[in-house]
């Protein structure tokens, strides 16, 4: 029985009625009823939320760091959903929309706030509109607005489509584009949203499905949560049949995602697979049976990240992959600082050079060197992103660089769209 996915394929289930007619606003009318905000935030806490956004931080630890009587305070949902491969938000804001605008008003209630942005990925027209006709529907029943069900909670919530960067996912990016400037992140500290964040002012920020989990935890007890897996999304992506959201207790293994996305494409067998979008380590197929779930992941060096697992069949070209990776990572790269707005370049322009039949033996100490220079010196974790694929290709896929640079493997052009910055060392 799926719990976040439950009703998102009901057709009703994105107008008001149907919403409350399967218990909706249950949840917010039993806080404001019957809970204190700290209780709110104590429930959070023991049904063990970690955030959903990508770093994995308990959203209920993230909500005690915010400054109880602070005058002026901010909630800022992440619905940017720019990590490769990941595709829950999307599928939450569109199928289910008043389960986030839920979501929002308790968060908003358990931090004291009355104004709540939602940063929403631009290309999401169709869930722009649902969404703003839920929050609409919100405020007309009372949900949303002045003196929310009778009580003296106020909340006001502002839809903002962002202007269609990667970087702008990073929280402190985020902030900044949504205050009108160019997504680029602050420098930490002091620039924890928690204590300071939106326009300076301690800021709530959590992504889509963070907040989408809590009305169900209100509603039904952290202890039933927690029992229930506790749920998780993953997007699963790639060589499977049928690629799709998949709702599974958190540390469920690839072997059995790919199952129930239909299994392999051609009956074919899987060489490698992303557990946590691009930005992870790819694993390989000996990790098939693997929890997904951050402690076993951080144990391989991966992540879940997004919980986008993107899965490559035998026949994947693994060089190919890596390199299209980094072109990612050099195309969105916000430029603030040397090791990534340089070193993406230079990654790519040698993994080109490889994939062009002109690579050379010593290109792979190069390869390497990089990612040692890129790892811990980013500002950002976007340009921390590259080492990890880096890694996996010249360790786990080494033959497959080699019989390139040997030339035992057919040259293939790939898409060079931007020669920025210094040519890479030896040409
Ligand atoms: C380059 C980059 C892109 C990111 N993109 C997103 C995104 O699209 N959506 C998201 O929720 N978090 C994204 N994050 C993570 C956010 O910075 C932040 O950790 C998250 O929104 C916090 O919410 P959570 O605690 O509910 O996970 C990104 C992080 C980085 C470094
Ligand atoms: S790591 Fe990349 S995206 Fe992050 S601040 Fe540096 S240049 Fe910008």
């Amino acid at each position: 029985m799926t719990v976040l996915l439950r009703h998102v394929h009901e057709p009703d289930q994105k107008d008001l009625d149907g919403y409350v007619r399967r218990g909706g606003y249950e949840a917010l009318r039993r806080a404001l009823r019957e809970l204190s905000p700290e209780q709110v935030v104590e429930l959070v806490d023991r049904s063990q939320l970690r955030g959903r956004g990508g770093a994995g931080f308990p959203t209920g630890r993230k909500w005690s760091f915010v400054p109880k009587h602070a005058p002026v305070k901010y909630l800022v949902v992440n619905a940017d959903e720019g990590e490769p491969g990941t595709f829950k938000d999307r599928t939450l804001i569109e199928g289910d929309p008043h389960l986030l605008v839920e979501g929002i008003a308790l968060a908003a209630y358990a931090n004291g706030v009355r104004t709540a942005y939602v940063y929403l990925r631009r290309e999401f027209y169709e869930g722009r509109r649902r969404l703003e006709r839920a929050v609409a529907q919100a405020y007309e029943a009372g949900f949303l607005g002045e003196g929310i069900l009778g009580t003296d909670f106020s909340l006001d919530v502002v839809v903002h489509p962002g202007a269609g960067a990667y970087i702008a996912g990073e929280e402190t990016a985020l902030l900044e584009s949504l205050e009108g400037k160019r997504a680029m992140p602050r420098l930490k500290p002091p620039y924890f949203p928690a204590v300071m964040g939106l326009y300076n002012q301690p800021t709530v920020l959590n992504n889509v499905e963070t907040l989408c989990c809590v009305p169900w935890i209100v509603r039904e007890g952290p202890e039933w949560w927690i029992a229930q897996g506790p749920p998780q999304l993953y997007s699963v992506s790639g060589h499977v049949n049928r690629p799709q959201v998949v709702e599974a207790p958190l540390g469920t293994t690839a072997r059995e995602l790919i199952e129930r996305a239909g299994g392999m494409r051609g009956g074919r067998k899987v060489k490698a697979f992303y557990p946590g979008g691009t930005s992870s380590r790819p694993l390989t197929a000996q990790h098939l049976d693997v929890p997904l779930r951050h402690e076993d992941l951080a144990k391989l060096g991966s992540m879940l990240g997004s919980s986008a697992v993107i899965v490559m069949d035998e026949t994947t070209d693994m060089v190919r992959v890596i390199a299209r990776v980094c072109e990612f990572y050099r195309d969105e790269s916000c430029g603030k600082c040397t090791p990534c707005r340089e070193g993406t370049v230079w990654v790519t322009q040698i993994l080109e050079r490889i994939l062009h039949g002109r690579g050379r033996p010593e290109d792979l100490h190069l390869l390497d060197s990089l990612a040692r220079n890129m790892t811990g010196t980013c500002f950002c974790p976007l340009g921390e992103s590259v080492p990890p694929s880096l890694r996996a290709g010249l360790e786990d896929f080494r033959d497959e660089f080699e019989a390139y640079i040997r030339g035992a493997r057919e040259p293939v052009e790939m898409p060079v769209r931007l020669r920025l910055g210094a040519p890479a060392p030896g040409g």
